[in-house]
C-alpha cells in the first residue's frame, strides 16, 4: 500500500450560498474540458475553495496529503453546475444550521473521507430518511459524488470540502450528529506518520461532543495495525461502547457497500475489519436517554 493511497485536491474558490432543494437533472452532457483560463484564476470560481479554512487553522497535523489530481470533464461539469447548491466549503467561520442545510430535520450522519463517493451515494439512495454530510478534500471525488447524487436524484447528500476536524470543531453544534462513518481512512503505515491517523483519542473526544447519545460510529479499514489501533482507542474511550457483545470487530453490515479503496485492499489480500461503536449517554445530562438509537 502506498503512503498516501489517494490523490488529492485541485483548487478553486469559495462561494457558499443558501441551501436549496437539490436539482435532479439528467446526466451531464457538457463533457468537453473547460476553455483555457488565465494563469492564477480559479478553475471553478463558484466551486470548492483551494483552502477553505485559510491560514487560521494552518498549524494542525493533517490526516490527509493535499495533492493535485486530474478532474475529469464530467466531474468538472458537476462541480460547476452543482457546487453552488450542494457544496459546502469547510471554512471554520460559522456554526451550521443542519436543518437549513438539508431543508429538513432528518438525522444527519457525517462521513469523513468519501473518496470518489460511490459507496456514499449508494448508502444515501438506500436510506433517504437519513441526511449524509460527506466530507473530503479531494476535488475529483467531490465532483464525482455530485454527479452521482445528481444522476440518482438524491436529495439527502451534501458535499463538504475541507478538513473534517475543522468541520467538527468549528462548524457543528453539540449533539448535532446521528452518526459518523469513517471508511478506509488513510492508513499512514510509517511509524513517524502515525500521528496523522484520524482515529485517535483526541479525535474521538471531539467527535463525541458532536454525536448525540445512541449515535453509531462506523469505521472500517483494510490495514490491520490501524484496525487494532481503532479497536483499542474506541474501547478505551469513555464516550463509546462496542455494539459487539464480544468486544471485537463487527462483520461488514449488509448496508455498507464495498468501497473503491476496500476493493483495492482486497485485491492485495488485505483483511477488512469493521468497527461499530455507540455513543453512550452523557454522564450528567439525561435529556436524550429516551430517544431510540439512530443509525450510522
Ligand atoms: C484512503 S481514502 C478512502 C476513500 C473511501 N472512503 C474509500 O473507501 O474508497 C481516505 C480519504 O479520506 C480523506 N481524508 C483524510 N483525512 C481527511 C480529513 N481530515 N477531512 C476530510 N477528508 C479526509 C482523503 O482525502 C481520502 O480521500
Amino acid at each position: 500500500m502506498s503512503e498516501h493511497p489517494h490523490p488529492h485536491p485541485t483548487p478553486p474558490e469559495p462561494g457558499r450560498s443558501a441551501p436549496e432543494p437539490p436539482r435532479t437533472t439528467p446526466e451531464p452532457t457538457r463533457t468537453t474540458p473547460a476553455p483555457a483560463r488565465p494563469k492564477g484564476e480559479p478553475r471553478f470560481p463558484d466551486g470548492p475553495a483551494p483552502d477553505p479554512a485559510g491560514s487560521h487553522f494552518e498549524r494542525r497535523i493533517r490526516s490527509f496529503q493535499p495533492r493535485r489530481s486530474r478532474v475529469t470533464a464530467g466531474q468538472a461539469d458537476a462541480l460547476r453546475r452543482l457546487w453552488p447548491t450542494w457544496g459546502l466549503d469547510i471554512d471554520g467561520q460559522r456554526v451550521l444550521d443542519l436543518t437549513e442545510l438539508f431543508g429538513n430535520d432528518r438525522p444527519v450522519v457525517l462521513e469523513i473521507g468519501f473518496g470518489m463517493g460511490e459507496a456514499t451515494a449508494e448508502m444515501a439512495a438506500a436510506d433517504p430518511g437519513t441526511n449524509i454530510l460527506a466530507v473530503d478534500v479531494h476535488t475529483p471525488g467531490q465532483g464525482n459524488l455530485l454527479a452521482l447524487a445528481d444522476r440518482k436524484g438524491l436529495e439527502n447528500v451534501r458535499v463538504g470540502n475541507g478538513d473534517a476536524i475543522i468541520l467538527l470543531r468549528e462548524m457543528l453544534a453539540p449533539d448535532s450528529l446521528a452518526g459518523l462513518r469513517v471508511y478506509f481512512p488513510d492508513p499512514w503505515p510509517k511509524k513517524r506518520h502515525h500521528k496523522r491517523r484520524l482515529i485517535q483519542p483526541e479525535f474521538l473526544t471531539l467527535a463525541a461532543t458532536r454525536l448525540r447519545p445512541g449515535a453509531l460510529v462506523h469505521c472500517a479499514t483494510d490495514w490491520e495495525p490501524y484496525a487494532e489501533q481503532m479497536l483499542d482507542v474506541l474501547t478505551a474511550h469513555p464516550a463509546f461502547e462496542n455494539t459487539r457483545p464480544d468486544g471485537g470487530f463487527a462483520p461488514r453490515p449488509a448496508y455498507r457497500p464495498l468501497t473503491r479503496f476496500e476493493g483495492q485492499g482486497l485485491d492485495k489480500g488485505h483483511v477488512v475489519n469493521d468497527l461499530l461503536f455507540r455513543r453512550v449517554p452523557h454522564p450528567v445530562d439525561h435529556r436524550h436517554q429516551d430517544q431510540p438509537p439512530t443509525g450510522a
